[in-house]
């Protein structure tokens, strides 16, 4: 981690940041960039044990830490963890909505069931972890970012219910941009190309498709989980008090050129899976 070497470390001091899908991957990566400044923190998954294991490492950082096991499909959750949050740590300045699923399948196997479960982790959550933080970022004139990616505004092969979610996300973003404003909130997304090291790359990009990831990124390499923290912080920071509603893409160009090295491989593989009898 480099943050701590090049801003304030009190940069957050008494301010708190809540951020879903927390427990690890790029959410952890966010949560320990913010403690290594100062912030408390909040995190919330669906996994205790996910959650207690990351508590330690951000309390290595010198963070107040508070956990929360929620569904980000179910607002009744959300909203108890956000009050569980408030009455430990004070209410968010920074609320981060992470959490996320996904898995590769074929517009034409995708199940009602299976497009409808991704929505519902990635948008509705989305949509009740800022609906639910409301009063919190009214009172602190905070900041939300949503994790979003690339396949908001790029057709990926075998994407179609992350991608139609993920549109769904930075439009709404887009829409509390322009009514929370008016209370001094900022609404931002992250997009995070291919960061290696993390659930969602070794589930969507395994074996040759990770070669064409490489190859479509001009500046050749994954993206790490600091990267995306740093992107955050900045983001919540006083440098981007007049940045609101828009999609801070951090994928080391990859989007640039396209998704199509990545289908054609991403089709290879299911060809092969198909073959062997398999599911992806
Ligand atoms: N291909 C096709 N359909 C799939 C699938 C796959 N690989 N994985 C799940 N589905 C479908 C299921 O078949 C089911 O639909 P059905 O009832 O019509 O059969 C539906 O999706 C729900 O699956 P289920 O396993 O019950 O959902 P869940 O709520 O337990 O899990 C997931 C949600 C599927 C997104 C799961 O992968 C998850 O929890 N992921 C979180 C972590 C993650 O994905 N991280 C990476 C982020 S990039």
């Amino acid at each position: 981690m480099i943050i701590d070497k090049l801003l304030p470390t009190d940069l957050f001091r008494g301010k708190t940041a809540f951020i879903t899908g927390g427990g690890s991957g790029i959410n952890l990566g966010i949560a320990k960039n913010f403690a290594a400044l100062g912030a408390n923190v909040a995190i919330c998954s669906r996994n205790q044990g996910k959650l207690d294991t990351a508590a330690a490492e951000l309390r290595k950082l010198g963070a107040k830490v508070c956990t929360a096991a929620a569904d980000v499909r179910d607002p009744a959750a959300v909203a108890a963890a956000l009050a569980k949050s408030a009455q430990e740590l004070g209410p968010a300045d920074v609320v981060v909505s992470g959490a996320a699923g996904n898995f590769l399948c074929e517009a034409e196997k995708l199940s009602p069931n299976g497009f409808k479960t991704v929505v519902e982790i990635d948008l509705m959550g989305s949509f009740n972890v800022a609906r639910g933080a409301f009063e919190q970022l009214k009172q602190t004139r905070g900041v939300i970012i949503f994790i979003s990616a690339g396949l908001s505004w790029l057709p990926y092969t075998l994407q179609l219910h992350a991608g139609a979610a993920k549109a769904g996300i930075d439009n709404m973003m887009k829409n509390l941009a322009l009514e929370w404003g008016a209370y001094g909130i900022r609404s931002n997304s992250i997009a995070p190309g291919y960061i290696g090291d993390t659930e969602g790359t070794s589930k969507l990009a395994g074996g040759p498709v990770l070669d064409a990831v490489l190859e479509s990124t001009p500046l050749g390499r994954l993206g790490t989980v600091d990267d995306i923290g740093q992107a955050a912080v900045f983001l919540a920071s006083p440098l981007a008090s007049f940045i609101t509603g828009t999609i801070a893409v951090v994928d080391g160009g990859h989007y640039l050129g396209g998704s199509a090295l990545l289908n054609a491989a991403q089709r290879q593989v299911a060809a092969a899976a198909t073959a062997s009898g398999s599911t992806s």
